[in-house]
């Protein structure tokens, strides 16, 4: 009974002398050394792994402001994007990679990257299809923030500059009237209202790219998609015409169909741009 207590008391002893920072940081050890256990039982029970080489950077960090790359294993299955292998390798090795995703199916438009040299949305591309290693970047012509996030503001003004909102010439005369188009007229504009902002399209562009105030083929489209709607009226759209026929506007699009390429919403971003040089031609015709 005695040598219990000595003993109970020895540990309680040894207790009171580690201090909870000590106490927090064992803890942490044996986590992570369980967490590299359990990654090389993963690995060794994949049928098959990849490695990603990922694009790293980070400028507020001493010793990260050199870009690089990192390689990461990540076990493969089938079905796997490669948003979900970037997820892997950062909940695996290493948390301070930075990428930006949301809704993990093509319809945010927040993980579009150069992959294997080529833009495409991260959550959409199955890695299978792609040669491995697989090549992961931001996407060229931005400004690099952190690994693959890159600066997105120059696009976002470039949107902003073509007013991208419904601005109708009429209002129903109902509070709870529908505003109604023709089916044709929604034909027309269908595919342009696919745009998902994710700037795929203005990343490929050679014309877009350094730094020069060309609006780019998002832009370009967002404006053909409300030129083009009946509902707005002719005005309106004389006045969006203007904001296209423009130095940095349409007339900058040399049809190199980069854009309509790379778009992971099949919009026919150059046809767009095409039309609406020729309505900002029609625009502009006089007749005494
Ligand atoms: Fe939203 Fe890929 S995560 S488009």
């Amino acid at each position: 009974m005695s040598t219990q207590l000595e003993q109970q008391d020895e540990t309680e002893e040894q207790t009171a002398e580690t201090s909870p920072q000590e106490r927090r940081r064992e803890a942490k050890q044996i986590r992570e050394a369980e967490r590299q256990e359990r990654l090389k039982e993963e690995l060794k029970a994949a049928e098959e792994t990849v490695t990603l080489k990922i694009f790293r950077y980070d400028p507020e960090v001493e010793g990260k402001e050199e870009p690089r790359f990192d390689n990461f294993t990540v076990p493969f299955h089938e079905g796997m994007t490669v948003l979900d292998a970037l997820i892997y390798s950062r909940d695996t090795y290493d948390s301070s990679l930075t990428f930006r995703h949301s809704c993990r199916q093509a319809v945010c438009g927040s993980d579009a990257l150069f992959i294997n040299g080529r833009q495409r949305l991260a959550c959409k591309t199955q890695m299978i299809d792609l040669d491995w290693p697989i090549r992961v970047e931001p996407l060229p012509h931005q400004d690099v923030v952190k690994d693959l996030v890159v600066d997105m503001q120059h696009f976002y003004d470039q949107m902003d500059a073509v007013e991208p909102y419904f601005d109708p010439d009429d209002l129903p005369d109902g509070e709870l009237e529908e505003q109604r188009q023709t089916p044709g007229n929604r034909e027309k504009v269908k595919l342009s209202t696919r745009c998902i902002w994710c700037g795929a399209c203005m990343s490929s562009c050679n014309i877009a790219a350094g730094q020069n105030e060309y609006l780019g083929p998002a832009a370009i489209n967002k404006a053909y998609r409300f030129a083009m709607d009946e509902r707005e009226g002719t005005d309106r759209k004389k006045e969006r015409l203007r904001i296209i026929d423009q130095e940095n506007g349409v007339w900058r699009c040399q049809t190199q169909f980069s854009c309509t390429e790379v778009c992971p919403k099949d919009i026919p971003l150059t046809e767009h741009i095409q039309e609406l040089k020729r309505e900002a031609v029609k625009n502009n015709l006089k007749f005494w």
